[in-house]
């Protein structure tokens, strides 16, 4: 058991200090809640695993304050790494690269990669500064469960198994960044996230989606994506209505038969006896409350949570995914 402090925004200086005495401490970043441990110190690293009670087999992404630690933990940088960071960092996009010597196999889920990013975050980065090294940070939350948006879900998840939590605002994306993996002769998107492949086609010439070959091979590459994730203790199911091969109506689906229900989409829900409904005017707006709305509808005793999938533009794309894993449907 430990004590997790609650600090403030004044309090980085001290929260860098306790990254670097080898301490976890969870911050804010633009996407969800990050739980960080200095990536160099091999006992804080396997301290994340602990607290998370997460597979070891699933690498962490490192973070880094300033450009100067990414030789650090990464090289053999194809050419198109330098144009990619100019453009998206900081920012949800993670770069993954060949790791240098230094990034333990604990680190890197005995992969010879590391994921990398720079969160664009005014407190994220002020308390990497501070740390002075690079700092590993999975989503703040217990293994399996949805990543925490806000600092009350990170305590939620861990008060007494850290040392600390930034008390900062919600996360403003709400779902995890986009893992982008350049080691392929095409760069691959393991994970969708708020930078879309569009966007990352303005500077890559060519860019696929893993789950286009969703084979052994590549559930190798990205072992986060073997695991259950982002899921409450309700019945996640699925509304197909709005998407481009609608299914039957999910009023009609027996699972819902006597059930405590919740509803959340775009738009207005279907009739039907819901105890909780939540309509999102975007999809942006879906994505930030998804993962809280969760949280407050197991906490409420609801049974079964009915979400309504998206159109598959801008955030839509990761924000299915999600959707999908926590339903636990194959993508
Ligand atoms: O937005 C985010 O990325 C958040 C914030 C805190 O930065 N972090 C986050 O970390 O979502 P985590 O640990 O929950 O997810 C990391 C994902 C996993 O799917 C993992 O498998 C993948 O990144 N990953 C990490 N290292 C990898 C590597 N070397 N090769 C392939 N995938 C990797
Ligand atoms: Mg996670």
């Amino acid at each position: 058991m430990r004590i997790t402090q609650r600090l403030s925004i004044d309090d980085l200086a001290l929260a860098g200090e306790m990254l670097r005495r080898g301490q976890l401490v969870a911050f804010p970043t633009e996407t969800v809640y990050g739980l960080g441990a200095d990536a160099f110190q091999p006992e804080a690293v396997r301290n994340i695993y602990l607290a998370k009670g997460r597979p070891s087999d699933n690498p962490l992404i490192v973070h880094l304050g300033s450009i100067d630690q990414l030789a650090e933990v990464a090289m053999d940088l194809p050419e198109l790494a330098a144009r990619l960071i100019d453009r998206f960092w900081p920012g949800p996009l993670t770069l993954v690269l060949r790791k240098t010597e230094r990034v333990s196999d604990l680190v890197s889920g005995n992969l010879n990669t590391v994921a990398v990013r720079m969160p664009n975050h005014p407190i994220a980065l002020e308390l990497l500064q501070r740390a002075q090294t690079p700092v590993v940070a999975p989503s703040a939350n217990r293994s399996g469960r949805p990543s925490a948006t806000n600092w009350q879900s990170v305590l939620e998840d861990l008060d007494g198994r850290i040392d600390g939590v930034i008390v900062g605002e919600p996360t403003s994306i709400g779902l995890e960044s986009t893992v982008l993996d350049l080691t392929q002769k095409v760069p691959c998107i393991l994970r969708a996230g708020a930078i879309t492949a569009e966007e990352l086609m303005n500077v890559c010439p060519e860019v696929r989606h893993s789950n286009e070959t969703f084979h052994e091979q590549e559930l190798r590459k990205s072992p986060g994506t073997r695991h259950r994730h982002y899921q409450p203790t309700a019945m996640v199911l699925l509304d197909r209505t709005r998407t481009s091969h609608p299914a039957p109506p999910i009023i009609d689906d027996p699972r819902l038969l006597n059930k405590k229900i919740a509803w959340i989409g775009l738009e207005n829900p279907p009739a039907q006896d819901w105890i909780v409904t939540e309509s999102c005017s975007s999809v942006d707006v879906y994505a930030k409350r998804v993962y809280a709305f969760f949280r407050e509808m197991d906490h409420m005793g609801i049974e079964v949570i009915v979400c309504s999938l998206v159109h598959e533009v801008g955030i839509g794309r990761a924000l299915n995914d999600r959707l999908k894993r926590a339903a636990d449907e194959r993508i």
